[in-house]
């Protein structure tokens, strides 16, 4: 057996454990797979398909908040929670911190590609639209440099895209709209503290920010989620990542 076959194999068992059958969304299985093929269903053996909460996550309360996801669905959130700490040290004011905060989300939680745009809508019902604006915005500004807060292009992106690596119009197209924003150094700044090289002894934890993301975070009373906002199905996706429908 291949390496992959190998996951696969481990993975099936792993389900097969569950008394729920669990079809993973194309997006997660698309490349691996070609998704114009037809999946290969396992036989039923009586069993129903996943509609809820996957027992192989850790439950989220009935009312989930921002930190909750932070918790419970999120990837390791150093790097934000850095970025955010830098800032505030650096005297941003606290709708940078909060861009800082959340800039990533996407890729910790959600989807990587196009992380920017997705943590925007993410969080767009719930912020100042300043601090959406700027989450969108940082991926595209990312790719620029701008000498006059020295800013350079990221050393890290010539080792992870190589050299040559040029971005796709459209990044090109959305950072000279923001280049010409009123808003674009809120975003601009979410690069400058955009770290990747932090100390590694420096812990910080997520209730420092308690105070700024209750001043700036308008949390839903339903529970992320359960709102009606335009993005409350996106929460409902992270909580309940394999439901068939
Ligand atoms: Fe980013
Ligand atoms: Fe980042």
């Amino acid at each position: 057996m291949t390496t992959l076959e190998r996951a696969d194999a481990a993975e099936r068992a792993m389900i097969e454990e569950l008394d729920r059958i669990v079809v993973k969304s194309v997006i997660y299985t698309s490349g691996e797979r070609d998704p114009r093929v037809p999946v290969p269903r396992p036989p039923d053996q009586g069993k129903f398909y996943m509609m809820g909460h996957d027992p192989r996550l850790p439950r989220m309360p009935a009312t989930p908040t921002l930190f909750d996801f932070f918790r419970y669905r999120f990837g390791p959130s150093n790097h934000v929670m850095q970025s955010a700490r830098l800032a505030q040290k650096s005297g941003a004011n606290e709708k940078v911190v909060l861009a800082c905060l959340l800039h990533d989300i996407s890729v910790a939680g959600f989807i990587r590609g196009d992380h920017g745009y997705w943590g925007a809508q993410l969080v767009e019902p719930y912020v100042d639209e300043e601090v959406s604006w700027a989450i969108r915005y940082h991926q595209a500004l990312r790719f620029f440099p701008d000498e006059s807060v020295g800013y350079r292009y990221p050393e890290s992106y010539v080792k992870l895209f190589g050299p040559d690596y040029k971005p796709e119009p459209y990044i090109e197209r959305d950072y000279r709209y923001a280049r010409e924003h009123t808003w674009y150094m809120t975003s601009r700044l979410i690069t400058v503290n955009d770290l990747y090289a932090f100390d590694p002894n420096v812990q910080v934890q997520l209730e420092e920010f308690t105070d700024i993301v209750g001043r700036n975070f308008k949390q839903p009373k339903e529970g992320l989620g359960f709102d009606a906002s335009p993005s409350a199905h996106m929460w409902r996706t992270m909580m309940w990542p394999t439901k068939y429908l």
